[in-house]
């Protein structure tokens, strides 16, 4: 076994069967297998496991296991082992097979039958496209290869996003996966909850009594989630992209998730009721702040042709592989949103999203009010020009990637005969704390779901909360085209205009 690397995860006993459903495809190939091979490598895995890998294409087990080698060495976080990896594949099958034809699930039963090399534990993962999600559920309940809640073995089914395209249709899928498993046995994933620094968030808030009195409409001026991609469309992704767009793939889940975290009650307890309780509740709560007309609240944009620092042209948006050359899908998106409790009630909440942006990162800012009365007077020089600023308020950064780390900004005094003040960083870096790689989200994800944890994962009424949010902007613009931003840059002006009435813009570091 490879030098353990591990953050103190929990071995898993219990043998199971994990079928991955689009087992030839891009998120299995590049994040399931190598997390499962982390796992295995760590002896985090239960001795008696297999993995069966379903999918349409031709493949016989020894052409998959090849594949499956191939990923685990491109992909693997850790260093690899051939010995290990040998031992790991030979716990990988392969199943030929169409989701939506039931000849495909009588064949796997078949398969079960043979319950030493396939364990009656069984944790389906759907990796494939959203329409498929519930076809294939109901042709497992309907092939006796779901197990009732409560019996002695379990069935846990992994559904993959996007969670829907709008309110509707999430609340149509969760009908159809409610109809067949009971809400215990679905685990919604949203891979930034496994995130090492998403989780900190509740650790800091509510393992340090210093900080939650002050996170509050008291003490808060306003709060920023952005959550920026360099890159543009990823080769193969256009065609989801454009069906989908900023709201849907990055809005509705990753973000509302981080809104949640930052925002929500302190649980009564640990529990994955408890903390899916606040977050339902926040979300609830949570609503664009439309003054007159939803554009005070909400900002589009698709980004337009440019050249990069070598001189070579950029594409735009519409030009890019697979999208429809009069595409209305926005690739950026700002919003303003406002929280009706009593914590929250006043304070601006900033989120933004978009592709080809001016720098790649996911972060919380957390900008806090500034001293009620300016005692100090902050001289900042440029060359010979001078300008006496007021002083910046302390600032908040939870950095969920790169560099993941939280930040503090505080004031201090510049040395020297003069009182001037100067922002500087309290930080903490996992990187310069831990001398280790972190855990991918996936691998634990996977290990959750093998514990039957659902604590960092989607439950229903969360899952549809999240589309409340988002409803009235699909339902306006969804017709109208976006504002044209240049790539490398972060957003358009218009963006800026969401600022109004606030102490602050948008923290573009
Ligand atoms: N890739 C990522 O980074 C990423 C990130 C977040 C979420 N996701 C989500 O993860 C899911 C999978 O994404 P992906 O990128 O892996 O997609 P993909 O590369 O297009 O793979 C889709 C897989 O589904 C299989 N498939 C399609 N129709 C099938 C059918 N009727 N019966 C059996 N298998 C079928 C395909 O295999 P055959 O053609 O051999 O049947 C293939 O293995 C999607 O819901 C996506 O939104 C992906």
């Amino acid at each position: 076994m490879a030098e353990k690397e591990t953050f103190g995860e929990i071995r898993v006993d219990e043998p199971v069967s994990i079928v991955i459903f689009g087992a030839s495809g891009d998120l299995a190939h590049r994040k399931l297998i190598p997390a499962l091979y982390i796992a295995y490598a760590q002896d985090l895995l239960p001795s008696k496991f297999t993995i069966v890998g379903f999918a349409r294409r031709d493949y016989d087990d020894a052409t998959f296991r090849g594949m499956m080698t191939e990923s685990v060495e491109e992909f693997s976080r850790i260093p690899v082992e051939d010995e290990t990896v040998a031992r790991f594949v030979e716990h990988i099958r392969y199943h030929r097979g169409d989701i939506s034809t039931p000849a495909a699930y009588a064949e796997l039963m078949e398969k079960f039958r043979d319950v030493e090399t396939y364990p009656e534990n069984r944790l389906y993962y759907l990796s494939v496209i959203p329409s498929l999600f519930e076809t294939a559920v109901e042709f497992l309940k309907q092939s006796g290869l779901i197990a009732s809640p409560g019996g002695s073995h379990w069935t846990r089914v992994v559904i993959e996003k996007p969670f829907g395209k709008d309110l509707e249709s999430a609340e149509t899928l969760n009908a159809g996966l409610l109809r067949h498993l009971d809400e215990s046995q679905i685990y919604r994933i949203d891979h930034y909850l496994g995130k090492e620094t998403v989780q900190n968030i509740l650790s800091f808030r509510f393992a340090n009594a210093i900080f939650e009195p002050v996170f509050n409409r008291g003490y808060v001026d306003h709060i920023q989630i952005t959550a920026a991609e360099t890159v543009g469309m990823e080769s193969g992704r256009g065609g989801y992209y454009d069906e989908y767009g900023a709201i849907r793939d990055m809005v509705t889940n990753h973000l509302l998730q981080l809104l949640c975290l930052v925002t929500m009650e302190p649980p009564g307890d640990l529990s994955a009721e408890a903390i899916r309780n606040e977050k339902v509740k926040v979300l609830n709560a949570a609503k664009l702040d439309i003054r007159k007309d939803i554009s005070d609240a909400v900002c589009r944009g698709q980004y337009g042709s440019g050249v990069d620092d070598n001189g070579q042209r950029i594409k735009s948006y519409c030009e890019e592989d697979r999208i429809d050359p009069n595409s209305q899908t926005e690739s950026f998106v700002a919003m303003r949103l406002k929280i009706d409790n009593w914590r929250w009630a006043g304070v601006p909440i900033f989120l933004r999203t978009g592709k080809r942006m001016g720098k790649k990162g996911t972060e919380i800012a957390v900008q806090f009010k500034v001293p009620p009365l300016q005692l100090f007077q902050q001289v900042e020089c440029e060359e010979d020009v001078c300008d006496i600023t007021r002083i910046k308020p302390n600032t908040l950064i939870f950095r969920i990637q790169p560099d993941e780390g939280i930040f503090l900004k505080i004031g201090t005094k510049r040395p020297g005969m003069q009182f001037v003040v100067e922002d500087v960083n309290m930080d903490f870096s996992y990187s310069g704390k831990w001398n280790k790689s972190l855990p991918e989200a996936y691998e634990r994800l996977l290990i959750d779901t093998l514990h039957g944890d659902s604590t960092l994962f989607t439950r229903s009424d969360e899952a549809e909360a999240e589309w409340r949010v988002v409803q009235p902007i699909l339902d306006h613009f969804d017709k109208l085209k976006p504002y044209s931003y240049p790539p490398g840059e972060w957003g358009m002006p218009e963006a800026d205009w969401l600022f109004h009435g606030v102490e602050g813009q948008w923290r573009n570091e």
